[in-house]
């Protein structure tokens, strides 16, 4: 598209329609558009959907930590921290990581916390006990193994050849840094123990039968003082978790947990991008803010929930610099590396691995069961039998928890239809058909948000349909103070946002910020206040439910939650196809 297209098409942006309080404001409220002049500008030098988003552009240099600059980081709530370890990572000799020989020692198998029967649970909890008495410089002591987790997660290393801090969460390095770290902790606790098949339990939060923490996790070298009282076994988990009790009976909290896992793992995560996570890349170039589906919600939520709420930033759990000194963590996080595998096979060839060097070749570093300081690539952790571990299976109860329109769509679409009518000359006419931008640069969430967004035409055969999947995407979100922020994502959704949540088809999706901490000791807030996130929400399944995936244009609403609406500002919403 030349120069002059790209103006009639920011021009014709004034069809624009943002609405706060959208059903009980009058029409005038309805209308917003007087875009900037600098906001069309960026639209005609930009790429022509929107302001560029951190991630899109990115070079192809795999990510490692520069483990000579290992520095002190700041907590989630600004407060200094260091975790470095009492030896220069530098000085030390890095082996190349080997897959381990499995024959002929059988598979760790990885079990359901809750179904470990009493010698297990003492036979891990002698191990976790003995980690607890090494001397705190001992990389096998359970600080150290506890610092592995705040060192790559407050960014206490730069990256190599970069000024960039090396942080693995909120993208595609989540599921397989955690798996790595995971791998050598239970080979440790095994070898401390002297028993080459112990395997770490997980806690299956995702079936009903696992959902109330697992009841050993509150005795002995288990328990830890840092958990929400209100939180302990017999409370069932809130996986959908917004600071805010909901009153649920058990049955009521395990069915909207099962439709909110159903959304998580399976339409809201057809493609690898949306289930594991933005394409973080080396350098300021190739940062980006966009956690998968998993990562997002119950990954957060659950830390968030376990967490103690007396404590200013919920430590243990609900803190990144805090959250593996309760040993529970180690139980969520082999949940959340279970279900990457689930995803895998349920969802079989249609969404593969990344396949860029980017990912595959960034390493990380890990003190291994002999000591030995070992760097493991992303490539080495993408199969557990290589890595001599299985899951036991259990029933995915979420599987057929697919969730129903919560109002019929003929009746959403006669109430929704009136809107359309009002605000026709507003949304007509744009030709690249995919953006909706907000009357300003920023548009806060204070209240409900609603925008009716323009799907894009789909172009060449219809038989195409199968293989691309329909992404609502909101964009540029930025939490201001990087405090902990959360808002659901509904598409035409006429009843009671109030009241709404997954267990309507409406339910597109959550976003959930958990404050990132996100740059180094002395560094300016605002300086760092800048990367913005990006929410991507598969929706394709959802259109076809709610009998809108011949529409032209659909109503997102943006329901912030907890209180935490003020904080949040975003730039627009645009929906794309993804192949
Ligand atoms: C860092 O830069 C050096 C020198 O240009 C190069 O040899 C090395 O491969 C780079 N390392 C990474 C991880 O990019
Ligand atoms: C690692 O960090 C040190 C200290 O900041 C710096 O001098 C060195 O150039 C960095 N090395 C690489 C390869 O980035
Ligand atoms: C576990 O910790 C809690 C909170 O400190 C305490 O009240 C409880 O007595 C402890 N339980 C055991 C078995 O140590």
């Amino acid at each position: 598209m030349g120069q002059r297209v790209h103006l009639v098409a920011a021009a014709l942006l004034l069809a624009i329609l943002i609405t706060a309080n959208w059903f009980s404001g009058d029409l005038r409220d309805l209308i917003g558009y007087c875009p900037r002049i600098g906001y069309l500008l960026q639209t005609v030098n930009g790429v022509g959907r929107g302001p560029s988003v951190a991630g899109d552009n990115h070079d192809n240099r795999p990510l490692a930590a520069n483990l000579s600059a290992c520095h002190a980081s700041l907590t989630d709530a600004d407060r200094p921290t260091y975790c470095c370890p009492p030896r220069r990572d530098a000085d030390q000799i890095v082996v190349e990581f080997q897959l381990p020989e499995i024959a002929p020692s059988p598979l760790r198998v990885r079990r359901p916390a809750h179904l470990l029967d009493s010698d297990y649970v003492a036979k891990y909890e002698k191990a976790v006990a003995i980690m607890k008495s090494l001397p705190s410089d001992h990389p096998h002591s359970f600080l150290r193994q506890a610092n592995n987790h705040c060192l790559y997660c407050t960014g206490s290393y730069n990256q190599v050849n970069s000024t960039s801090l090396f942080k693995i969460h909120r993208s595609w390095f989540f599921f397989p840094w955690h798996r790595a770290f995971l791998y050598f902790h239970e080979r440790i606790l095994g070898k401390l123990i002297g028993d080459d098949t112990f395997a770490l339990p997980y806690w299956s939060w995702d079936n009903p039968e696992g959902m109330v923490m697992p009841e050993f996790y509150t005795r002995g070298a288990f328990n830890s003082t840092q958990r929400e009282p209100g939180h302990l076994p017999p409370h069932v988990a809130d996986l959908n978790y917004q600071r805010e009790e909901t009153g649920r009976k058990p049955e009521e909290q395990m069915a909207v947990n099962l439709a909110f896992m159903y959304h998580q793992m399976v339409s809201g995560a057809r493609k690898a991008e949306l289930f594991m996570g933005c394409k973080l890349t080396a350098g300021a170039e190739g940062g980006c803010d966009g956690p998968g589906t998993i990562e997002d919600a119950p990954h957060n939520t659950v830390h968030e929930w376990v967490g103690n709420g007396l404590n200013p930033e919920r430590e243990y759990m609900g803190a990144f610099y805090t959250a593996a000194r309760d040993p529970a963590f180690y139980a969520h996080h082999a949940n959340i590396d279970r279900l990457w595998t689930v995803w895998r096979k349920i969802m079989d060839s249609a969404a593969p691995d990344f396949t860029e060097s980017s990912w595959l070749d960034t390493s990380f570093t890990f003190y291994d069961e002999n000591l030995r300081f070992v760097r493991i690539k992303v490539r080495d952790c993408l199969d557990p039998a290589k890595l001599g571990y299985a899951y036991e299976n259990i029933d995915l109860p979420w599987l057929n928890a697919r969730p129903k329109p919560a109002v019929p769509p003929e009746v959403a679409r006669n109430i929704l239809k009136k809107k359309d009518e009002w605000s026709t000359l507003l949304a007509s006419g744009n030709p690249d058909g995919q953006t909706t931008y907000f009357n300003n640069e920023e548009q806060a969430l204070g209240a409900t948000v609603r925008a009716r967004v323009q799907r894009p035409r789909r172009h060449g055969a219809q038989a195409e349909k199968g293989e691309e999947e329909e992404i609502l995407v909101v964009y540029g979100i930025h939490v201001l103070g990087d405090v902990y922020a959360k808002f659901d994502v509904f598409v035409n959704l006429v009843a009671d946002e109030k009241k709404a949540g997954p267990l309507a088809r409406e339910f597109a999706g959550t976003f959930v910020n958990t404050p990132r901490g996100a740059r180094r000791v002395g560094e300016d807030r605002l300086s760092a206040a800048w990367r913005k996130s990006t929410l991507k929400l598969g929706i394709s399944e959802l259109l076809e439910d709610l009998k809108a995936d011949r529409d032209e244009n659909v109503w997102v609403s943006l329901v912030p939650r907890a209180g935490s609406g003020a904080n949040i500002m975003v730039d627009g919403i645009r929906i794309e196809l993804l192949r």
